[in-house]
């Protein structure tokens, strides 16, 4: 078998190596049925016993209440950021949004196509460094609802906290967190996250939505874009994206089996220790992000001198650590740790980072 890479990439990101074994195990042959995931109809028993169970494994994983729905849907992350508007934001109503990076940004450009957006707060004024204090938030009298990204893939800015709008339903993006920690669902009326960061490979995005924010789309949402249509016919008012789903379904397995969550939270915790220990106590690496809104799943980080970027990455390129270069808005490099990426890689990259500032600072 070949050597695999430590992988750093923001997304489409690293899988669990025994997920990929397993898939390619069941690839050509799916449980002695002679055929593969890929080729079996998404109405077949088979498919809905997988679909069923990827379900019933996310929902035990997060402990998701039962009036809620989930959904698994297409069209990423970004297509999100119309779907709410069209389904929660009544034509003549406001919603609010905090702005903490570049893609709560986009979300409330696209949400302004459709109507009265209020940027209750922005942490533009702390070069998005830091996020702003909920008492410095302006918010609306009636939103119908609050939109916020709990963690911000490129800048690496990360609530690490919870906000509290008493009765205004909460909506979070939590694309590139979600599954990294605990999570209390009932705090929240709608939790969306792109698959290909801590759920499985692109071409999914999952939605856990409250019952009660069902059937309130305006009636130009499109048929496709309606959540009480995708969560009338189980996600299957069309073809869903059958192999993302299942292989989606083969992570959440891994995660139960490795002791869930609260287990993850450990790892994570231990890697984004060491990881952001390094960087602080080299005189060489820089983070500028307040160090309460530090993200656990996406650290960027800044060389004194951007002339040894190439180097940097050139070498650790050929360790095998790959992918380490940051966002083309931001440069420097982001190393993204998420579920599926070890303490031996960011055992490995520290160990890097030590030898190269050795060598270079
Ligand atoms: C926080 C966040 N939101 C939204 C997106 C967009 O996701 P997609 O590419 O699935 O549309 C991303 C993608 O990286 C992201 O990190």
């Amino acid at each position: 078998m070949s050597k695999r890479a430590f992988n750093f990439c923001a997304g489409p990101a690293a899988l669990p190596e025994a997920v990929l074994q397993r898939a390619q195990a069941e690839l050509l042959d799916w449980q002695g049925k002679g055929l593969s995931v890929m080729e079996m109809s998404h109405r077949s028993d088979e498919y809905m016993a997988i679909a069923s169970k990827a379900e019933q494994d996310l929902r035990d994983l997060l402990a998701i209440p039962s009036d809620y729905k989930v959904l698994f849907l297409q069209g990423g992350a970004s297509q999100q950021f119309a779907e709410i508007p069209l389904n929660l934001l009544p034509e003549d109503g406001v919603a609010d949004y905090i702005d903490t990076g570049i893609w709560s940004k986009k979300s409330i450009d696209e949400a302004r196509r459709y109507g009265n957006i209020n940027v209750a707060a922005s942490a533009k004024p702390y070069d998005y460094f830091a996020i702003p204090g909920q008492n410095e938030w302006q918010l609306s009298k009636d939103a119908a609802y609050l939109h916020y990204a709990s963690n911000e893939t490129i800048g690496g800015l990360e609530f690490d906290w919870v906000p509290e709008v008493g009765d205004v339903p909460l909506v979070a993006d939590m694309s590139s967190d979600i599954l990294s920690r605990p999570l209390d669902v009932s705090k929240f009326g709608l939790i969306y996250a792109g698959a290909q960061k801590n759920i499985g490979p692109s071409g999914l995005v999952v939605v856990i939505v409250r019952e009660d924010l069902l059937g309130r789309a305006r009636s130009a949402c499109p048929t496709m874009l309606n959540y009480k249509i995708a969560a009338d016919n189980g996600s299957m008012y069309n073809t869903p994206a059958t192999f993302s789903w299942y292989l989606s379904g083969l992570v959440f397995e891994w995660l139960k089996e490795l002791g869930g969550v609260e287990v993850m939270e450990q790892r994570n915790r231990a890697k984004k220790e060491l990881l952001y220990g390094a960087i602080d106590s080299s005189e060489l690496y820089s983070n500028p992000i307040a160090k309460n809104a530090r993200s656990w799943m996406n650290v960027p980080f800044r060389l004194a001198d951007e002339r040894l970027d190439q180097p940097f990455l050139a070498g650790a390129d050929a360790r095998g650590l790959l992918n380490l270069k940051g966002h083309r808005s931001v440069g420097g490099m982001r190393a993204s740790i998420y579920n599926a990426v070890g303490l031996d890689a960011v055992q490995a990259l520290v160990a890097y980072m030590a030898e190269f500032e050795k060598e270079h600072g």
